[in-house]
């Protein structure tokens, strides 16, 4: 009879009637810029890295807009230059958050990061990130790399070894990493805090700061024991890094200096650089069993690695001659080890270059919140193309012109739709679509001679012009955003152009006169295919085959004769299409689904109230009353006026802001539970004497209580 029925239960007692004490038992829910330019330091090559992302999950647009989209313009803009330049990309395939995931899988981590590097290198892929070389940190090359990097500053005496007291569980006889460790967080109590942060009220810990720590492994509570381990005594550093930073790298965003001078400002302290963990690169030192490298060690050593892996002969140009910039693209999480950790490893090691500049992104979020990974609060590169097949420049697009460059930023559908209607479909696709379809009808196709230029013309020739400087300006010093608004430009200049010269008029009158406005239309779309080939490269190579363009360089920008006359263009196609209003309202509700999941699995998890006595339970004086009439209270939308027989003979009266989830007629006649010995209190004028019990679901409905059996009016609850 009770099997699959919904109860009441006091979840906070500090024993429960039956006498087992509450750690038995289980419960369903979790408790739980000066600007410097190339040819100012005779630079001859660049190597540009993009952050190795952890394979254990995919990538998503924060991912995308703040890093790797803006490493690949830089990197196709270069190539464009006819620079020296090589794209190093990568798996983190290393961590604790790995071993955790594989934990939890019930899989090895090799088994997570085959799975998650094969997902991404192709997301990449797919959006045309154009990497020389995306490997992987469990690669051979990588493993003997980074170690041979610590063997010798272990052997030059570059490392302080110490001894400290980590917890270890003896159960699964393993020292815990901090995310391996649980306990109440010692600032506001909550009892699911981690060894290295409390999610709850943010702040960071250190696993002997949690009360009552539990190793998330065993259950058990873990001891503490001596172990030795590498540290890299950052402090040794700091006036060499306060010189190299805050006075040789003033021009280096105000984002990423600041969060350097901030560190450089306190006192560093040494840093670990081995773990006593089984997943990883193992410490090639004698006496370090059990003990692998740092993630944060080899993960940045991975960008050499895959360099040798790329360049087995002549990697080492791309990192240790002076005339190579190297330059790293990360997001701003990663500031402090891009530009204090690795550079002090570099430096310590010896022969290597210092970064030149890391211009770090802030972080993208979607539809106003932060985009998160575990509560699927993302747009996933490889979901997107299912959505939007084809349109990888649309996203490129709209995440550049929204770059978090300099602050946080937001992604919203409306804007991805707007941006694509309004600037992609409407200037840029629009400009091109009217250049090659009056080529098409007045000229077969054939790119017609230029004549005598009128104001217009210069005007429209000098814009084009100045464009190559604007956007290299731009580009050399990373403001992606800024540069690609200029490239924009060029769309713009041609539609006002062709408005402004109506050449279906014209042609009725002087067709030797649209042969020159086509002509310069058509220089001005071959610019376009340059300009944005590093920032939409599908849609650039797109545009040339219409125009049966192979020559595009960068210097090609401002030459006013990139299509010469008489030569035979492709058919035109339409660049960009319209998204409508449905397709974007699709996403939506594919997000709003995914809050309303989260906010349902909060809800469950919604921590228990501190835990109170028997004694304290005994007090609530709860009781069964039978409904004998029921009325909305007048001018209050949401109250109810309940007179209810409690047992006593006399009528009790009780207000309950229930009016929106009944009609009063289906609860006339109905047993419920209330609390009879609650201070009275007036409501709209009326006394309410006492609270009928409710259940609220996660999306706030409420639900009356009521009882299984018919029971006497007045029966106590407990
Ligand atoms: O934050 C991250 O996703 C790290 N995996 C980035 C590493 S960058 C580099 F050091 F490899
Ligand atoms: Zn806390």
């Amino acid at each position: 009879f009770l099997v699959l029925k919904d109860v009441l239960f006091f979840l906070n007692p500090a024993r429960f009637h039956d006498g087992f004490p509450q750690k038995n038992r289980t419960f369903a829910g979790k408790i739980s810029l000066k600007e410097r330019s190339m040819e100012q330091k005779n630079y001859q090559r660049t190597t540009v890295t993009a952050a190795l992302p952890y394979a254990n999950g995919g990538v998503h647009i924060g991912h995308l807009a703040g890093v790797y989209v803006p490493a690949d313009i830089y990197v196709r803009y270069l190539r464009l230059k006819n620079q020296d330049v090589i794209f190093i990309g990568g798996s983190d395939e290393h961590g604790v958050p790995i071993t955790i995931r594989a934990r939890k899988e019930g899989v090895t981590p090799q088994d997570i990061v085959d799975r998650y590097h094969s997902m991404i290198k192709k997301s990449f892929e797919d959006f045309g990130i154009s990497f020389d070389i995306y490997s992987r940190t469990t690669s051979k090359t990588h493993h003997q790399l980074a170690s041979d990097f610590f063997r010798k500053l272990y052997e030059d005496g570059k490392l302080l070894e110490k001894e400290t007291e980590q917890y270890y569980d003896e159960e699964a006889k393993q020292f815990l990493a901090d995310r391996y460790i649980t306990g109440e967080c010692p600032h506001c109590h909550n009892e699911g805090a981690y060894g290295d942060q409390c999610e709850k009220c943010g702040r960071d810990l250190s696993p002997t700061e949690l009360l009552h720590p539990r190793s998330t492994i065993s259950g058990s509570s873990p001891v503490l024991k001596k172990t030795k381990n590498w540290y890299l005594p950052l402090n040794e550093y700091q006036e060499w890094l306060k010189t190299w930073i805050l006075e040789g790298h003033q021009e280096w965003r105000s984002n990423v200096y600041g969060q350097c001078k901030s560190w450089l400002d306190l006192d560093l302290q040494p840093r670990a650089m081995t773990r006593d963990l089984d997943w990883g690169i193992p410490v090639p030192v004698e006496g370090a069993d059990g003990k692998v490298l740092y993630v944060w060690f080899d993960a940045p050593i991975g960008y050499i690695s895959n360099t040798k892996e790329l360049l087995p002969d002549s990697w080492e140009q791309w990192w240790k001659a002076p005339d190579t910039r190297l330059i790293h693209f990360i997001g701003k999480d990663n500031i402090v080890f891009h530009c204090i950790v690795f550079p002090v490893m570099l430096k310590a090691h010896g022969g290597y270059i210092l970064p030149e500049n890391v211009p770090a992104n802030e972080f993208l979020n979607l539809e106003d919140d932060k985009i998160s990974t575990s509560k699927n609060w993302a747009v996933w590169l490889h979901e997107y193309l299912v959505d939007f097949p084809g349109k990888q420049d649309v996203l490129r697009y709209v995440l550049t012109a929204n770059a978090p460059e300099t602050k946080d930023n937001n992604f919203t559908w409306k804007d991805f739709q707007e941006r694509n209607n309004n600037e992609l479909v409407a200037v840029y696709g629009n400009f091109v679509n009217r250049a090659l379809q009056l080529t098409k009808k007045y000229f077969n196709g054939i790119v017609p001679a230029c004549g005598e230029l009128l104001e217009a013309d210069r005007q429209a020739l000098n814009e084009l012009k100045e464009v190559k400087t604007k956007v290299e300006s731009l580009l050399d010093v990373f403001k992606f955003r800024d540069a690609q608004k200029e490239a924009m430009n060029l769309a713009r200049i041609g539609n006002r152009y062709i408005t402004e010269c109506e050449p279906w008029k014209v042609w009725k009158t002087d067709p030797k006169r649209v042969e020159t406005i086509l002509y310069i239309s058509l220089q001005l779309v071959a610019h376009l295919s340059i300009a944005f080939e590093p920032f939409l490269p599908f849609s650039s190579a797109k545009l040339r085959r219409m125009l049966n363009l192979d020559r595009f360089n960068w210097d090609e920008l401002s030459n006013t004769e990139i299509l010469k006359p008489g030569y035979q263009l492709a058919e035109p196609e339409l660049l960009f299409e319209k998204i409508e209003d449905e397709t974007i309202e699709t996403q939506r509700q594919k997000l709003e689904a995914t809050k309303r999941a989260n906010e349902e699995a909060a809800y469950r998890a919604k921590e228990i109230k501190p835990v109170i006595d028997f004694s304290d339970f005994e007090k609530l004086d709860l009781r069964v009353g039978h409904i004998k009439a029921c009325e909305k209270v007048k001018k209050a939308n949401k109250l109810l006026k309940f007179t209810l027989d409690d047992g006593s003979g006399t009528d009790r009266t009780i207000v309950s802001g229930i009016a929106k989830f009944y009609e009063p007629e289906e609860l006339i006649g109905k047993d419920v539970l209330f609390i009879a010995n609650l201070a009275p209190r007036k409501l709209m004028g009326i006394e309410s004497q006492g609270m009928i019990l409710s259940a609220e679901d996660f999306n706030g409905d409420l639900s009356v209580t009521s009882l299984l059996r018919k029971v006497k009016p007045g029966s106590q609850v407990g």
